[in-house]
């Protein structure tokens, strides 16, 4: 088989990489890639948003299996467009995308069917929005979210009645995120702990990948600005047997069935956010997608064939039972470059990532890397994810630190409690 993974950041490493193992792929593209996925697959020159120059290519290979890692590409309708030529894609179609790409919807959508949400409110003008704030109806912190896509920087926490209308202001009058500020949410603040719960669907049932979490915030202990991920550990120490079971029934299963019932059905992967309250688990998000970097402890502990899995879940026949996941713990740290979140430089050379690659136990996923005059350079905000997996989360930790003190990048920035903190706080 042909095989195309769509995007270029660790995930999509982490899944051509497991990909490639599979005795049924003879060649694997990806596009655009990046400095990892280069030495396992060949890297496309065509943006993950292009998809006219993707369908093109996939048809003209042709492609046999396209695998799609980020959301835009799939809000933009990529599944539609590839199926409309009759080529075999994963992911769910651009009505069934809108999971994701419409946090309004989503709500609704919860609302309507009674899956476990905060309490929310939509604004349509910022006057509606400052008189929700006034009305009292929401104690702080509140939390603002902008509609639409807004490159997971949209949700913003207010810790008081101030920072609130300001916030609103920037997002609805000053349109920090374009568009995407045309509406608003205005959502009252769950308190517990989060988990990423991460399914493959055929449209009607469900696989559940290992359990995960991600450390979303840029500073060890929490703090402060949210990232897309610092660091992801699988499985999750919060999730028990009792409560997989009821994300299952109340929150995972209710969402395949309602959107097949409602037109939208969703093959593919679904990554819902939870908030372990004290009253039950409750959706934050929904992403029609896997996670980043979740992706990278979780394909360090699948044994079963990704591509077999992935072609029942096409085929609506998506293996339940079949697969085989190691018993270890994994964990993935994120170097990042200084000033993500925020602003950063890019070009920066990467020192000591095959000495990293000694140790049998490491595996490192690229993210923002380009490979250029012999060298490997940074190229965006998340540039590499260090991973391990062991008998014990303690000693995966140990052999990632370890790896990572002998890498560098001017600026490098990481977080030093991924995988510790959080368990010691039971
Ligand atoms: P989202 O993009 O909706 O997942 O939001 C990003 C992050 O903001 C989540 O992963 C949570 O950490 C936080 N968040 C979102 N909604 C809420 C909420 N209602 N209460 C508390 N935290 C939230
Ligand atoms: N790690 C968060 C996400 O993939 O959305």
């Amino acid at each position: 088989m042909k095989v195309l993974v769509v995007g270029s950041g660790g995930r999509e490493h982490a899944l051509a990489w497991k990909i490639a193992k599979s005795p049924r792929v003879k060649k694997l593209f990806c596009a655009p890639g990046n400095a990892g996925t280069m030495s396992i697959a060949e890297n496309i020159a065509i943006s993950d948003s292009d998809i006219q120059s993707l369908a093109d290519f996939a048809a003209r290979e042709p492609i046999d299996l396209t695998v799609v890692g980020p959301e835009l590409p799939l809000t933009l309708g990529i599944v539609d467009e590839f199926e409309k030529k009759g080529l075999r894609i994963f992911g769910p179609t651009k009505k069934a995308a809108e999971l994701e790409g419409s946090k309004i919807f989503a709500k609704q959508f919860m609302e309507r069917h009674k899956i476990p949400t905060a309490r929310f409110k939509i604004a349509e003008s910022p006057e509606k929005a400052q008189s929700i704030l006034k009305s009292g109806e929401f104690s702080v912190p509140v939390v603002i979210k902008a509609d639409g896509l807004a490159a997971g920087k949209g949700v913003i926490i207010c810790p008081s009645l101030e920072e609130a209308e300001k916030t609103i202001q920037s997002i609805m009058v000053a349109k920090q995120f374009g568009d995407a500020g045309n509406r608003v949410l205005i959502e009252e603040c769950l308190q517990g702990k989060e988990v990423s719960f991460i399914v493959i669907s055929d449209g009607a049932r469900v696989l559940p990948l290992v359990t995960t979490m991600d450390y979303k915030a840029i500073y060890n202990g929490d703090r402060g600005p949210n990232t897309g991920g610092m660091g992801a550990i699988s499985p999750s120490p919060f999730l028990t047997k009792k409560m997989f079971a009821e994300v299952v029934n109340t929150i995972v299963l209710p969402t395949i069935t309602r959107m097949r019932e409602e037109g939208r059905k969703y093959k593919g992967a679904l990554y819902v956010g939870l908030m372990l309250t004290e009253d039950g688990p409750k959706v934050l998000e929904y992403n029609g997608r896997f996670g980043d970097p979740e992706t990278q402890p979780q394909m360090l502990r699948l044994e079963s064939d990704l591509v077999e899995i992935l072609l029942s879940a096409i085929e609506e026949d998506v293996l339940v039972h079949e697969v085989q996941w190691s018993s270890k713990a994994s964990a993935c740290v994120i170097l990042a470059s200084g000033g993500y979140p925020g602003s950063y430089e890019k070009g920066k050379v990467i020192k000591g990532l095959e000495q990293a690659l000694e140790n049998p136990d490491i595996t490192i996923f690229h993210a923002g890397t380009r490979f250029e005059n012999g060298q490997f350079l940074t190229n965006g905000g998340r540039v590499l994810g260090v991973c391990s997996s062991e008998r014990k989360l303690a000693e995966a930790m140990e052999n990632i630190y370890h790896a990572v003190s002998g890498i560098f990048f001017e600026g490098m920035q990481y977080r030093r409690d991924i995988g510790t903190k959080r368990e010691e706080e039971e």
